[in-house]
């Protein structure tokens, strides 16, 4: 790959004037790239493609064309963030597109993880290019690549294992944060003015809840992992840990147990709370929540989250078990 190399005289990004002054040469290399032309991007909401985002609508306002595909396994409120930040705060050029059946749709009865994550990186990029096609003139396409994904890979970024550049779409790439490590991402996306929501949050696997929904996706099942996981995420805010655990999630599993509700028997699925840190995904120690804080949690989320009646803690740290369930 030609130009892949980080420059050895390239400062580490790490205060606003730094990254001032690498957004300044950021804008003007995209607009010597890119000219009049209109450039395409995914956008997650993810760090990276957020980042990307922000600083080409700085450099080129309407000629980038976002694309938010909401495949129904985001976090809850995480595609009307996109829409508030991107449409109304920072006035972009943003096509938001419910794709949420079409991809609940593809997934009924698929118990195997390998296969859910092809069926949603196959189905991601059907829907990216079927939007492209829409477009007239896009020249070129914007990716959230960073140093560590050319690192790690061939420097193709896969766009959160949700689908690699589409091959029909046979456009220029444009790249303005590929020789940025993710914390100086961070220090640009913060100096961008975007939320710190957005710019600090933890990992988030591309196919999203889809493998912490264990085994067949069902609408309810998803349902119960989306709210317990909002559930989780207010209640770490509440007591601190929001910023200071690396990863925490829940899982809903494909088995029922029984447990009684209102006098009477139920038969419900239980709610795993995962809560870790790592420094780089290769291994994760577990959070000593307080309990005080799971206590609320757990009477939270049997309280608020229909069809559950247990919540397990995970205590098993990596290796040997992996971080997510799939
Ligand atoms: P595991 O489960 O392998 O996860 O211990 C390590 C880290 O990778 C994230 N992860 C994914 N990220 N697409 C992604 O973009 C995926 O398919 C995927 N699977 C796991 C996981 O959240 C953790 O941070």
């Amino acid at each position: 790959m030609e130009n892949n190399k980080r420059p050895e005289s390239m400062q580490r990004i790490n205060t606003p004037e730094l990254a001032n002054a690498f957004i300044d040469e950021q804008i003007a290399a995209i607009r010597a790239q890119v000219g009049d032309k209109k450039v395409l991007l995914a956008l997650s909401g993810g760090v990276d493609s957020s980042v990307c985002a922000a600083l080409l609508i700085k450099a080129i306002g309407k000629q980038l064309v976002c694309v938010h595909v909401n495949h129904g396994l985001l976090r809850k409120g995480e595609p009307e963030q996109v829409i508030e930040v991107f449409r109304h705060q920072m006035d972009a050029n943003l096509i938001y597109v419910d794709a949420v059946d079409r991809f609940l749709d593809k997934l009924v009865d698929v118990t195997d993880p390998e296969q859910k994550r092809k069926i949603i990186g196959k189905e991601f990029i059907e829907v990216f290019a079927e939007e492209a096609g829409k477009q007239d003139g896009i020249e070129f396409l914007a990716q959230g690549t960073i140093y560590p994904d050319i690192l790690e890979s061939d420097g193709v970024k896969a766009h959160h294992n949700v689908g690699g550049l589409p091959p029909e779409l046979n456009f220029e790439l444009v790249e303005p944060v590929k020789f940025l490590y993710k914390d100086e991402v961070r220090v640009v996306g913060k100096t961008l003015g975007l939320p710190d929501g957005m710019v600090y949050r933890q990992p988030f696997p591309g196919p999203g809840l889809g493998v912490r929904c264990v085994g067949a996706i069902t609408r309810d099942r998803l349902e119960a992992v989306r709210e317990s996981d909002a559930i989780l995420r207010e209640e770490f805010a509440n007591a601190g840990l929001e910023g200071k655990v690396w990863q925490y999630f829940t899982v809903v599993p494909d088995f029922r147990s029984t447990g009684i509700r209102d006098g009477k028997r139920c038969w419900d699925w239980p709610v795993i709370i995962r809560a870790v840190n790592s420094i780089d995904a290769t291994s994760a120690s577990i959070e000593e929540v307080p309990y005080a804080v799971l206590n609320k949690i757990v009477n939270r989320i049997l309280a608020e989250v229909k069809g559950v009646n247990r919540v397990l803690y995970d205590l098993s740290p990596k290796p040997v078990a992996t971080i997510e369930y799939e």
